[in-house]
């Protein structure tokens, strides 16, 4: 477990505890959420799961916005490594985050001199809810009010916070975007369902973030011989699913059993989100 007082955060050069570690309120991040992030996890003794994958879209996503990572991908994997010593993390999450650095006095405009602000928290996770795979979570559906870069890892998430404690409030766990051409993805997941045993799931591209889970849930079903099609899914024709699951670094699959308060299916997690549910977790267990 970390505790108080670890060693868990790596900023600016200086390995620190979570509680001494600490931004200029003139950083950009702070006025702009001008910065990217990243979010990965560790399923066994403390070894990061697809970190390559992660590494490169948290590349990608400072070319997006035109910002110079201060490591390179080599050296933010040794400060990970020395951060997961030091905290003793097991099933660790991994937060990344680079922004624009301080601004004073605040202009729009990049500064001239721009120094990137550079953390890293790592911190063991809760388990899962065992109740998940039992009788799966509720999800809602709203419109997809973000911009048109979501496969930018940016930390401008108002909508998806806003989405997402909606979400809470009806009682559910997830928020699903959609917009007129059918749905995108969750508030903080990517999406799939499953109709007359075919995967389905939003094509790449500026709508979605590509999800490294995803990716992975569509390699383990391709090798699994399941067809999985790249389609905008209307959102009326999602609570005619047979099965509906969402997926996250943070917990992989999680069956979605009802939308609002209609049952997906059997209103129980499917047998193919179950499957991959084990496919998924032997994979990430032996190949972590
Ligand atoms: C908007 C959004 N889509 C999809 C995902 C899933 O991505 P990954 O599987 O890489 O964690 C996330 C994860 O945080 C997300 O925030």
């Amino acid at each position: 477990m970390t505790l108080m007082g670890d060693v868990n955060t790596f900023i600016n050069g200086d390995y620190t505890t979570v509680e001494k570690a600490y931004l200029h309120i003139e950083d950009r991040g702070m006025l702009f959420g001008d910065g990217i992030y990243e979010f990965a996890r560790c399923y066994v003794d403390g070894i990061p799961f697809q970190m390559e994958e992660h590494l490169q879209r948290l590349k990608n996503s400072a070319k997006a916005i035109d910002l110079e990572l201060p490591y390179t991908g080599p050296e933010i994997k040794d400060i990970v490594g020395e951060l997961l010593e030091k905290c003793g993390a097991k099933q660790a999450g991994i937060y990344i985050q680079a922004t624009r650095g301080l601004n004073m006095p605040r202009t729009h405009h990049f500064p001239r001199v721009v120094k990137p602000s550079f953390f890293i928290i790592v911190r063991e996770l809760e388990p899962e809810p065992p109740e998940f795979m039992v009788d799966g979570v509720k999800a809602i559906l709203l419109p997809d009010q973000r911009w048109t870069r979501c496969d930018i890892k940016s930390l401008n998430l108002l909508p998806n916070i806003l989405a997402k404690e909606k979400a809470v409030r009806e009682g559910a766990y997830e928020a699903i975007f959609y917009r007129d051409f059918g749905v995108t993805e969750g508030s903080s997941s990517s999406v799939f369902a499953v109709f007359d045993g075919r995967i389905y799931t939003t094509p790449a591209g500026e709508w979605i973030l590509p999800g490294v889970t995803s990716h992975t849930v569509v390699q383990l079903a391709s090798r699994a011989g399941y067809s999985v099609h790249f389609e905008f899914i209307p959102r009326e024709k999602l609570y005619k699913a047979d099965e509906l699951f969402i997926t996250s670094s943070r917990l992989d699959i999680v069956p979605v059993s009802t939308l609002y308060d209609t049952p997906i299916g059997s209103g129980k997690p499917g047998p193919l989100t179950r499957a991959l549910k084990e496919a998924f977790q032997a994979f990430a267990r032996g190949q972590a």
